[in-house]
């Protein structure tokens, strides 16, 4: 029964064979004796049956110390290679794109190109391409450590908003050089911030979040908009008063936020006014129009709550809001933000920082009384058209130094007796770029109107 145990080369490798002298019958003592040393012996004295089971003992001490080795590499991975995901929907990720996009010492094969869109004062509009890593894997040196940099889609997600599947870039380095992280974030948000420095950001809505329009333009100066004399500096100094005085509101339990309404015929100044102001608080600006369609009161509502840090909010034709068959949709013209769904809005701004409002209508007698209460609009300005003050203001910044015929403009200004837009006047300067008497000459053309009504 066990008489070639050892003799068969092949069960030298099978361990059951090694049990084997223990599961024998016990019914004799001396024989079993016998047989488990005779087993003994012979599997010590047969070479392949020795040699197999080093084989064995060897690949199992393998086998053992290649999960060993994986296990370590994962503790090392761990204690010594650190991540940082950044994620499309964070602030941070366009910023680190455009850094990576100027950073020389990478190695990236997968670019994806970036269009921006450069609208100029005069209106033209100019694009610019950057290359920015695209979706794969990208290396690069920074300050003597090594980064790989991996730009990935998350499969068949997309982002509701825009229509643009979610994405993360992940950035691997050693633990020791973590602090990198932190470093290469804060470049590529100072490089974002400076290239906004002496801009403003105008921001309008897209679906139900705030997006930049345009490139930041240069900041429009608040002498370039010549008001009715000392409109502009009350302004100013009641908006400077209320971000003073936070600790004032809050130490009241009152909401920190003020509206403004500026109100008046079209061409007068507005809006060019708001992002002069904005320009000078170095504050960037949110544009809502009211009148714009599919503009509900829930969008309008989660905009309002959701402005980008530093930013006046500007809502431009509230009137709409007020406009009955524009909600009935008697009309082609359909708005859908209620009245109730502005003061709604216009109270529950819950911010942390202070929320400076501005709003604007021509038809002021379209307004309900109830949107002027404290809270809501808290100051109001009338926007008219150009007074003597404006006239002679502005043509001497088209023609400084001409102040005789200033005088002469202004006195045959007075005797047209016209309503004329500071928006028609400098479109009259713009005419006679350099000819003030030319301007002087044929000042008669402002009385025609020019503006629709
Ligand atoms: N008071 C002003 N000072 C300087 N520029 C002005 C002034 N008023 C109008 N303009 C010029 O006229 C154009 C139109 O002005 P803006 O859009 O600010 O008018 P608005 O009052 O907002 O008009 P609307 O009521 O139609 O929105 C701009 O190019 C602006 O530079
Ligand atoms: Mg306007």
């Amino acid at each position: 029964m066990v008489d070639t145990p050892g003799k068969d080369p092949v069960a030298g490798s099978n361990p059951a064979l090694e049990a084997l002298p223990v599961a024998l019958p016990v019914d004799d003592d001396s024989l079993k004796g016998k047989i488990s040393h005779m087993v003994r012996q012979s599997m010590a004295n047969n070479p392949y049956f020795a040699a197999g089971g080093g084989l064995m003992v060897l690949g199992s001490a393998l086998a053992l110390a290649r999960t060993g080795v994986i296990k370590l590499s994962r503790v090392v991975y761990k204690q010594m290679i650190v991540d940082l995901e950044i994620q499309s929907k964070d602030k941070s990720y366009s910023w680190f794109l455009d850094w990576m996009a100027r950073y020389p010492k990478r190695v990236s094969k997968h670019l994806s190109v970036r269009t921006n869109y450069i609208q100029h004062d005069n209106g033209a509009i100019s694009t610019k391409f950057s290359l920015v890593p695209g979706p794969g894997s990208h290396w690069i040196w920074y300050r003597g450590a090594l980064i790989a940099i991996k730009r990935e889609r998350s499969g068949r997600m997309i982002d509701l908003v825009n229509s643009s599947p979610y994405e993360t870039v992940t950035l691997t380095t050693l633990y020791r050089d973590r602090h990198l992280f932190d470093e290469i974030l804060n470049e590529a948000k100072s490089i974002a911030l400076r290239s906004n420095e002496g801009k403003t950001v105008i921001y309008t809505s897209f679906g139900p979040e705030w997006r930049k329009f345009g490139q930041p333009k240069a900041k429009r100066a608040l002498p370039s908009v010549v008001l009715d004399e000392g409109i502009k500096e009350q302004i100013l100094e009641d908006v400077l008063d209320f971000m003073k005085n936070g600790k004032w509101y809050s130490d009241r339990g009152i909401p920190y936020r003020r509206g403004y309404l500026l109100y008046g015929p079209p061409g007068s100044g507005k809006t060019s006014f708001i992002q002069a102001l904005a320009g000078e608080l170095d504050y960037n600006i949110c544009i809502l129009n009211l009148s714009e369609n599919n503009l509900t009161d829930d969008r309008l509502n989660h905009l309002m709550n959701n402005m980008p840090e530093r930013s006046i909010l500007l809502l431009e034709d509230i009137d709409a809001a007020f406009n009955e068959r524009s909600q009935t949709g008697e009309t082609g013209f359909h708005s859908s933000v209620t009245f109730s769904g502005l003061l709604n809005a216009l109270d529950g701004v819950t911010s942390s920082e202070e929320t400076i409002t501005f709003m604007t209508t021509n038809h002021p007698e379209k307004l309900d009384r109830a949107i002027m209460r404290p809270g809501r609009i808290d100051y109001k300005v009338l926007i008219a058209n150009a007074t003597p003050y404006q006239v002679e203001k502005m043509f001497l910044k088209f023609y400084p130094g001409e102040t005789q015929l200033c005088r002469e403009f202004s006195t045959k200004f007075r005797d047209l007796k016209a309503e004329v837009s500071t928006a028609q006047l400098q479109g009259l300067f713009v005419m006679n770029k350099d000819k003030p008497q030319a301007a002087l000459d044929s000042i008669a053309s402002l009385s025609t109107p020019t503006t629709i009504h």
